[in-house]
């Protein structure tokens, strides 16, 4: 299975597709998780990207390609869940073109709609585990003992992105430089399907599950 999980900041793209990796047995490639891993190990890579994730703007696509294309050849043979890649059309062509190489293609975008209301309160929520990625929510999906992961019992932080105005400009920059991603799709040969991101996370994973079945 190879996928791309579409969705505003918030929709729940990491959510869904760490479980989506999980119950497929693949691997779940989010540019996100691994910009931050650069920031806090202070790599050059972290250290040229960590300014435009703060202010909410995307890291520029000769970076992310060039983070990417590594992960992306290693993992695509046995298949991937992306989530946040690629968030441009220069990126969506540089996947297209690793792939070709490969002789690969993709199975399907899945696009999570969430209304803006709704992605301004879960991001205000989230809290994040920076051991092991696990994604929590103080008000809709809390964990057992607060601020501890149930994952690995790492301490829970909120990332410093997720302040109201700077959410509010990364829907703006989604808006803007992401959305347009739908139409590009839909007018490749990529089933592009649609999935009701409000619903409880155990109902968008059924709905997905039954999208990826339509693929
Ligand atoms: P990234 O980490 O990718 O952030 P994002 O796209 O803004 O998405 P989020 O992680 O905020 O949200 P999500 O959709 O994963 O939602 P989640 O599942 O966590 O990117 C961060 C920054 O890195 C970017 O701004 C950019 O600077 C840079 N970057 C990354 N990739 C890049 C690229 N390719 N090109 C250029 N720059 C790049 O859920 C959110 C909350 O809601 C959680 O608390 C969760 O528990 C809760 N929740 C989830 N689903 C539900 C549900 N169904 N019901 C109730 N609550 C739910």
């Amino acid at each position: 299975m190879r996928v791309i999980l579409l969705g505003a900041p918030g929709a729940g793209k990491g959510t869904q597709g760490a479980l989506l990796a999980e119950r497929h047995g693949v691997e779940r490639i989010a540019t996100g998780d691994l910009l931050r891993q650069a920031v806090r190990r202070g790599t050059p890579l972290g250290q040229a990207a960590r300014q435009y994730m703060d202010a909410g703007e995307l890291v520029p696509d000769d970076v992310i390609l060039e983070m990417v294309r590594e992960t992306v050849s290693e993992e695509a043979t046995d298949g991937f869940v992306l989530d946040g890649f690629p968030r441009t059309v220069d990126q969506a062509d540089g996947l297209a073109g690793m792939l070709d190489e490969l002789g690969l293609s993709l199975d399907g975008v899945l696009v999570l709609r969430v209304p803006d209301d709704v992605l301004i309160k879960r991001l205000s929520g989230r809290r994040s585990c920076p051991e092991c990625n696990a994604v929590y929510n103080v008000y809709l999906e809390p964990p057992s003992v607060d601020g501890v992961c149930d994952e690995c019992g790492g301490e829970l932080s909120q990332r410093s992105d997720d302040d109201p105005e700077t959410v509010r400009h990364r829907i703006q920059v989604y808006n803007r430089q992401t959305r347009p991603l739908i139409e590009y799709y839909e007018e490749s040969d990529v089933p592009v399907r649609y999935i009701d991101g409000e619903q409880p996370v155990d109902r968008v994973q059924a709905a997905i599950e039954a999208e990826l079945i339509r693929a």
